[in-house]
């Protein structure tokens, strides 16, 4: 895969979800509701981020850089406003969307700081991103039973989410960002990621009315712990990015373009492609 291509999702996005959504399964539904809720504040703030770092980069760094920031606000742009219409779906559901003000809060604890604090933590988000898509992609349980358009919402996301999983991170090391910052910030938006992702998953099963159902975490327990589990999935591909030889391009992405290529009928290309990077060497 060599390009970022900013595309129009075909979906059906006006007829309100089913309550759960995902097979009928309260847990799953909450946790993926939860990420959506997530995404319109996340993914401006790496659009922002990127936005600003690419200029201050010298002249012909930039240049190289800018068909890459392109595609990826484009893809990111056209992600926050997809999810932004499900998300309205949820509150009309009366679910509370308490994670985006923790994260604005957090964002505007990073203003006058380092730019490449903003950067390495957007590249440290699109790593938990990556393997997010990676699951999704590779796992036919994760969205079973789920309606066709939602797996089609979330297959497109996770696959674009593949294309441009190396922008931030190449960023990142062109303005200097250095390996200590890098990990530091992969813990730290580790720590968010999963205890936002639990607060809210827990919040919005408060607010379906699932919560004192046991089966809900029966089958919240077998999706984070079980043998196929979340857990186990994230488990060895977070730790890649601790190895000093990593670089998003090593993970591979033929689940992404097997996708694109048979769902091509589901969405259409917006302008011209950009190339994915062009300062990765995949190994
Ligand atoms: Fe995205
Ligand atoms: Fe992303």
């Amino acid at each position: 895969m060599s390009d970022i291509i900013v595309r129009r999702l075909l979906i059906d996005l006006d007829t309100p979800p089913e309550r759960h959504w995902c097979g009928g399964d309260a847990f799953r539904t909450a946790w993926f509701n939860a990420l959506s809720m997530s995404f319109p504040q996340g993914e401006q703030f790496f659009i922002d981020s990127v936005r600003a770092a690419v200029q201050t980069l010298p002249e012909a760094e930039r240049a190289r850089f800018e068909p890459a920031v392109k595609g990826f606000i484009g893809q990111e742009a056209t992600h926050r406003r997809i999810h932004a219409l499900f998300n309205a779906h949820l509150e009309a559901q009366g679910l509370v969307n308490h994670w985006e003000p923790r994260a604005q809060r957090r964002i505007r604890q990073l203003e006058g700081a380092d730019l490449r604090i903003a950067v390495g933590a957007t590249a440290a988000t699109e790593h938990i991103t990556a393997i997010l898509a990676e699951y999704l992609l590779c796992d036919a349980a994760s969205l079973q039973g789920a309606e066709p358009r939602w797996v089609t919402l979330w297959r497109w996301h996770a696959s674009e989410e593949t294309e441009h999983r190396a922008t931030a991170f190449d960023l990142y090391r062109a303005m200097g960002g250095n390996e200590e910052w890098r990990l530091r910030l992969l813990r730290l938006v580790t720590w968010h990621f999963v205890t936002d992702s639990l607060r809210q998953t827990v919040n919005n099963l408060w607010h379906d009315g699932s919560f004192w159902r046991w089966r809900t975490w029966v089958d919240g327990w077998r999706f984070v712990f079980g043998r196929r589990g979340i857990v186990r999935a994230f488990a060895g591909p977070w730790r890649r990015y601790l190895r000093a030889d990593f670089h998003p391009l090593q993970q591979d992405e033929s689940r992404a373009v097997s996708w694109l290529r048979d769902n091509a009928t589901q969405f259409e290309p917006v302008g011209r492609p950009a190339p994915a990077t062009t300062v990765a060497t995949p190994t």
